[in-house]
């Protein structure tokens, strides 16, 4: 079996009979990181030699993960708010639900639907027959729920997990000018499979002291999956829930600001009430108060999105 430190993601061979606890601690020999690690089941529904082939296989610069490892920066509520912007900028737009607290399901009003985890054990079935319709047109969604917790319990550490999402989302790509990926604040399966499969992430930071450390992180992490699996990955920092009456809000936007200079999204998503009044009706703020400030930021945003992916196809300097 394979193990990955979730610190530095060095991969390391283990005995298949070295433990057979289903769960174990293990130390990683390089960075010294303590971690859970997970036998893989030996029944595995789907051949991990198949997905040798969507290692090689090109990412899209379509398709976007939307990732932090700290939690409540706005990750969920920008894919729901981007996604529907860009819909009304006339984009086919697929969201991909891969957080097993699926709040971005809920989001949407949807209940009980197949999940990914599903499509995994049904692989001779398209994934299409997974991809849900919404009630805003051109937006479709690959649902999350409850059994989505199992993708990692039995797939995380196998060899070549990591492309699981990218193999299959390839074979829709083409139906989709944008495909954006929820993560959830953690590493593991899940997030490590959305960086795989995207060329471009996009990182919520909260205005707050906190968080400026969370993008830290998520940066060290693309750097190491650059290196790894995915050579395309290129990330942009999206600042969220500004109070521009708070010094301390300003403060930081601005240090990091300059900090991450030609990193960041010149949208800037401030604090607006009318984000979570929406949430309790199902619906984005574009629909919910078009003429909101949430509302008219994120259609900014989608615009800017789709100057960032289009940027890639300028011929390399
Ligand atoms: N600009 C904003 N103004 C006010 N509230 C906001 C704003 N953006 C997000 N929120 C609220 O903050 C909360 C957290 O947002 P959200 O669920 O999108 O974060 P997340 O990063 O997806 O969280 P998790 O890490 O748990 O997945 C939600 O209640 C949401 O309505
Ligand atoms: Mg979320």
């Amino acid at each position: 079996m394979i193990i990955i430190c979730q610190r530095c993601m060095t991969r390391f061979h283990l005995d298949d009979d070295a433990t057979d606890k289903s769960t174990f601690v293990a130390r990683c020999t390089v960075c010294g990181h303590l971690f859970s690690a997970y036998k893989p089941n030996r029944v595995q529904e789907i051949t991990f030699l198949d997905l040798e082939k969507a290692r090689h296989d090109k990412t899209d610069d379509r398709v976007i993960a939307v990732s932090n490892r700290k939690g409540g920066v706005a990750k969920t509520t920008t894919c729901l708010n981007l996604g529907v912007s860009l819909t009304l900028l006339k984009k086919r737009v697929l969201l991909v639900d891969f957080d097993a607290q699926a709040n971005l399901t809920l989001a949407l009003g949807q209940k009980e639907s197949p999940t990914f985890y599903d499509a995994q054990k049904e692989i001779g079935k398209g994934l299409d027959a997974f991809i849900v319709p919404t009630k805003y047109p051109n937006l479709r969604l690959l649902p999350s729920g409850r059994n989505m917790v199992l993708l990692n319990k039995k797939y995380f550490g196998a060899g070549n997990f990591e492309y699981m999402l990218k193999d299959r989302l390839n074979t829709v790509t083409e139906q989709f000018d944008f495909i954006l990926i929820d993560t959830p604040p953690s590493i593991e399966y899940y997030t490590l499979n959305a960086l795989t499969a995207s060329n471009r992430v996009l990182i919520p930071c909260q205005c707050d002291y906190l968080s400026t450390h969370g993008v830290d992180q998520v940066l060290r992490l693309i750097r190491l999956i650059r290196e790894k699996s995915n050579p395309h990955i290129q990330s942009r920092i999206l600042f969220t829930m500004l109070d521009r009456n708070s010094q301390a809000s300003r403060l930081i936007l601005q240090k990091i600001q300059s900090f991450y200079q030609g990193k960041t999204f010149e949208t800037v998503i401030e604090m607006d009430g009318v984000l979570k009044e929406a949430q309790i009706l199902n619906m984005p703020a574009i629909q919910y108060s078009p003429k909101s400030t949430a509302g008219t930021q994120y259609l900014e945003l989608a615009k800017e999105v789709v100057a960032f992916t289009e940027s890639s196809m300028l011929p390399a300097p």
